[in-house]
């Protein structure tokens, strides 16, 4: 599995925020790194997935604790703190799905949505929220700083990372879909 890659496009010059998306990031590749040995243990596995999710648990806390101390605009807060709350909520219920196929194959899935969804939050609303607070310290209002994110565009290197990343998480939920259809019609099938 291709391993995430650190790098200064991700900086979102708060510190804290910065940090724990490192940690992020190695914790994913370390999963990576069980998953390819080939010989991982699903304990083992499901242990490191459980240490993701309370870690992430955690930094979502942290940055929106940040939000709040630097007054980002409300706007900004709402739509963190929606993003978060449903990655916590799909993580699990992709981790609910173990019972069909091959579990290294489960992991993986598992492994790349939480990468891609990592990719693509910190790369676009983690930036936007680095913008904002850079203008906060700089002595601009909550509403200007939000409104100078919205209207100037990220870094274009960056945006080729987060199509990809949005690619993947597109693809992978209709192939969702598309399992529970034919679920569905198994069911009415027998039914
Ligand atoms: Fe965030």
């Amino acid at each position: 599995m291709d391993r995430i890659e650190w790098s200064d496009l991700f900086k979102t010059d708060i510190a804290i925020v910065d940090e724990e998306h490192r940690k992020l990031f190695d914790m994913i590749n370390d999963i990576a790194t069980q998953l390819d040995s080939g010989h991982a243990e699903p304990e083992s596995i499901e242990k490191s997935l459980d240490e993701l999710v309370d870690f992430t648990s955690q930094h979502f806390v942290d940055e929106e604790r940040e939000m709040v101390h630097f007054q980002v605009d409300k706007r900004h807060q709402k739509l963190q703190r929606m993003e978060h709350s449903s990655f916590i909520y799909d993580l699990n219920r992709l981790r609910s799905y173990a019972d069909e196929g091959d579990l290294e194959d489960h992991y993986e899935e598992i492994l790349k949505f939480a990468a891609s969804w990592l990719i693509y939050h910190t790369l676009r609303t983690d930036l936007k929220l680095g913008m904002q607070v850079r203008e906060i310290r700089s002595g601009k209002s909550s509403s200007d700083a939000f409104e100078y994110a919205e209207t100037h565009p990220l870094n274009p290197a960056v945006y080729q990372k987060i199509i990809e990343a949005v690619i993947h998480l597109w693809t992978e939920s209709l192939k969702r879909i598309e399992s529970l259809e034919a679920e569905l019609q198994d069911k009415q099938d027998t039914d």
